[in-house]
């Protein structure tokens, strides 16, 4: 009671203090600056002038990627691997007047992700180039921009060079867009590193960097950083008196938190540091940092400690694309795709293989993603021609020092990967450069934060692999291969180990090819085409398909379970992604490795995952009841928190069955009759769940399903509306294709169709889209406008159905 009372005494006296002290508020701005600008496809080398004429080119707001416009095509340089789109040159330029707040400071424009090759000028005037398509930069504007009248931004990009990469990359301003603007005293951007050197459940150590820009002569000035906590309550502030001189301070200040919420994959919970520069009693600059209280290591016998807990990382790898959105970064696709990823129990996320957007990082801070955060697919050997292996050697360093500066705050970063696969593993004699590279580049991320592990993704890890053998890595990262798994402890004593990428299996939602338990190694070899198939390019959604390289999601998950040293695996992949239609080929243009298909339909193993993943009671049966006649089929149940299942065919039970030892499904031989199976999963004698599929007759109507109803009218909200094919008794049809035509209409508008088939060419932006295996899909975004939207979806013969939404 006492130490309540004196808290809440503490609490106050610390903010009357704050008050008086900080007086009034004169600090930075950060502007969204996404919105009007205008764009042409093509090359204009004149477009950088100011008084460039720019009437007849398109409006638009950002992010944008303006490769997803386009048809798909086996002729575009991309190749298939690249998602089979068009690339190409284009440009962006917006007109803007400087805000009156913008007087005497200074103004940035901050780009979080421009693919690629960006130029960008600020009133004819060149501000630089950035070759990187991943990476975050800023440019500073003070120096160029016209007060009181119109100014012109004008950025360049240029993705002609193609293949630049193995899978869809995009085009385009693609990532957000800010204007900064500070006093001349200020935090520099980026400029900040919490750490916390010691945490336990009484107390935490805080340290906190800060680097202060100043322009002007010295001044004395006071440093104050606050801790916030999730509710908005200042927890405990400190105040340094600090004399900034030339044109950087550094300042180090630590704290000590007691009693510290810890933050943690189930308990993402954050606080954050307000850091504000105080002159004269006035407010010059404030700062906010993210801090996320956690201890964690990796140990070489255990895996992964997280606050004292020994437990596994459950994450999957997801390329940066979002489906039928292209890269076109979207804060609602993304928070989504994870939403359906922490449903499945996943709880940790491989940015394959570059910086992810910044606001991702936001949302696994907030959601309890432990991230794997990577920089790059090659060094200087390249996998295809045009890659970033031209520009390796003259920007790694900018580039990882950047990566490192934005990303080192969140708590949800917890390991840097500085490759993937990388061909400098491989070398000898004179050709080991790659342990060289592998010394310097993680000497470059230690150098800006040493409170993490760092690795790369290795195709093996024998002695002779550079990477490995420079000595330099803290966690060896292992691709695939989880048969060593259970040698690796005594290959390698005292190593620690990370399965940076798993499985690699193949599915095609809804698609099965029996018997379920022979597998397909979907082409033989690795460096051979795929002889047989099928012909419409599809692949078993039994878990019964993989590439050589690869392995069944079951098969991998024993292996993980078997395997306490493993930390954690990483799965290829979440989200089907556009390029790369392994193990297929024109007409193919999209993966086949999610767990979860291009729309954001799970597949089967989805479930699988659920049920070993999460503690929910879990009951999934596969396939559909669609057979003719007479046929044998294969059918799987998963299930979890029940000792069996039982299985029925029109009433008449097919048997009990119980996963033994390590087992993960349980499954059946059933002779096909039409009708209904159904599963029922007990505990102790109690019914628990129950799942049923009916054979479907034909076709008969449409029914839509919205993820969200009340949506945000700030124009970029989405929802995800999914269309089902329905026969009369309200049956999903399994094998439904019919063409459907969406309209909306009201405070929405329609900006992408799909539904997950990776051989579709249709277009994404058509409001006409085929159902494939009965499923599609509708994106829906708002206007800035409130009000009420209406979803319309028809097809000959089905009628239409129809829902509504809400836009607050
Ligand atoms: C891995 C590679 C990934 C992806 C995957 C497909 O070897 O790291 O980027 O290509 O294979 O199975």
């Amino acid at each position: 009671m006492v130490k309540i009372y004196f808290s809440i005494l503490l609490l106050f006296v610390l903010s009357t203090f704050s008050m008086n002290l900080a007086g009034q508020d004169n600090s930075r701005t950060i502007e969204n600056f996404n919105a009007d600008w205008k764009f042409f496809k093509g090359d204009v080398p004149s477009a950088s002038n100011i008084g460039f004429k720019d009437s007849d080119w398109r409006k638009l707001d950002l992010p944008h990627d303006s490769s997803i416009e386009g048809n798909f095509s086996n002729s575009h340089p991309a190749t298939v691997g690249g998602g089979a789109l068009p690339g190409g040159t284009g440009w962006y330029r917006k007109t803007f007047k400087i805000p009156r707040s913008a007087v005497n400071r200074l103004v940035s424009i901050l780009f979080d992700g421009v693919y690629r090759n960006s130029e960008v000028w600020i009133n004819g005037h060149y501000l630089g180039k950035r070759p990187n398509g991943y990476i975050s930069f800023e440019y500073d504007l003070t120096p160029y921009l016209k007060l009181g009248s119109e100014n012109c931004i004008a950025v360049r990009v240029d993705n002609s060079q193609q293949p630049n990469a193995r899978w869809y990359t995009g085009s385009g301003i693609y990532r957000d867009v800010k204007l900064l603007i500070t006093n001349p005293l200020h935090i520099v951007n980026s400029g900040t590193f919490v750490s916390t050197p010691v945490v336990d459940k009484g107390l935490a150590k805080i340290r906190m960097e800060a680097v202060i820009a100043n322009n002007l002569k010295s001044r004395k000035i006071n440093l104050r950083h606050q801790i916030i906590d999730a509710e908005g309550r200042v927890m405990l502030e400190k105040i340094s008196p600090l004399t900034v001189t030339g044109k950087r301070t550094n300042s180090v200040v630590n704290m000590e938190l007691p009693n510290p919420r810890l933050w943690s994959d189930i308990d993402p919970y954050l606080y954050k540091i307000r850091t504000s520069l105080i002159e004269k009693g006035k407010i010059v600059d404030d700062y906010e940092t993210p801090l996320g209280i956690r201890s964690f290591s990796f140990e070489a016998k255990n895996g992964f400690i997280l606050n004292g807990k020994n437990i596994k990382i459950k994450g999957v790898c997801n390329h940066h694309d979002l489906g039928a959105l292209g890269t076109a970064f979207n804060l609602r696709a993304a928070e989504r795709q994870l939403e359906i990823l922490k449903a499945m129990g996943c709880n940790g996320l491989r940015t394959a293989h570059n910086p992810p957007a910044a606001a991702l990082l936001d949302l696994c801070d907030r959601m309890g993603f432990i991230v794997m955060n990577e920089s790059f697919d090659m060094w200087e050997k390249k996998k295809s021609d045009f890659d970033y292996h031209l520009d390796f050697g003259q920007w790694h360093k900018k580039d990882l020092e950047d990566q490192v500066l934005r990303d080192r705050n969140h708590p949800s970063v917890f390991i840097w990967s500085v490759g993937n696969e990388i061909q400098e593993q491989w070398g000898t004699g004179a050709d080991t450069l790659g342990r060289v590279w592998a010394r310097k580049l993680v000497k470059i991320v230690k150098d800006l934060d040493p409170t993490r592990p760092v690795t790369t993704a290795n195709n093996d890890v024998n002695s002779y692999n550079n990477l490995i053998s420079s000595g330099a890595m803290d966690l060896i990262g292992y691709n695939y291969n989880h048969k060593s798994w259970d040698d690796f402890t005594n290959a390698h004593p005292g190593q620690k180990l990370i399965a940076t990428e798993t499985t690699s299996a193949l599915q095609t939602r809804g698609h099965y090819d029996a018997p379920a338990d022979s597998m397909r190694i979907w082409p033989t070899a690795w460096d051979k085409p795929l002889l047989t198939g099928n012909a419409d390019f599809s692949c078993s959604a039994y878990d019964n398909c993989y590439t050589p390289w690869g392995s069944s999601h079951e098969e991998t998950l024993k292996a993980f379970y078997r395997n306490p040293a493993v930390s954690g695996m990483y799965v290829w992949t979440g989200f089907d992604y556009l390029g790369e239609p392994t193990p297929y080929t024109w007409p193919a243009r999209s993966s086949y490795f999610g767990i979860i298909d291009l729309a954001g339909f799970p597949k089967d193993v989805y479930y699988l995952y659920q049920s070993v993943w999460t503690d929910l009671p879990v009951l999934h049966l596969l396939p559909h009841w669609n057979w003719s006649s007479g046929k044998e089929v294969d059918v799987i149940a998963y299930y979890s928190q029940a000792d069996e299942v039982e299985l029925y065919l029109n009433g008449v039970s097919k048997g009990v069955r119980r996963k033994d030892g390590e087992e993960l499904k349980v499954s059946w031989k059933v002779l096909y009759q039409p009708g209904t199976l159904k599963v029922v999963s007990r505990k102790n004698g109690k019914i628990i769940l129950e799942r049923n599929v009916s054979t479907a007759g034909p076709a008969a109507k449409l029914e839509l399903i919205a993820d969200r109803g009340v949506l945000d009218a700030n124009g970029e909200d989405l929802s995800f509306v999914t269309i089902r094919v329905l026969d009369s008794q309200g049956n999903l049809v399994p094998d439904a294709a019919q063409a459907i035509r969406i309209s909306v209409e009201g405070a929405g508008r329609l900006v992408a169709t799909d539904n997950g088939s990776p051989v579709s060419h249709e277009s994404f932006q058509s409001d006409i889209r085929k159902a494939f295996n009965g499923l599609a899909m509708a994106i829906v975004r708002t206007y800035q406008v409130q009000g009420e939207i209406v979803i319309q979806a028809f097809s000959e013969g089905l009628g239409s159905a129809e829902i509504r939404l809400q836009s607050k």
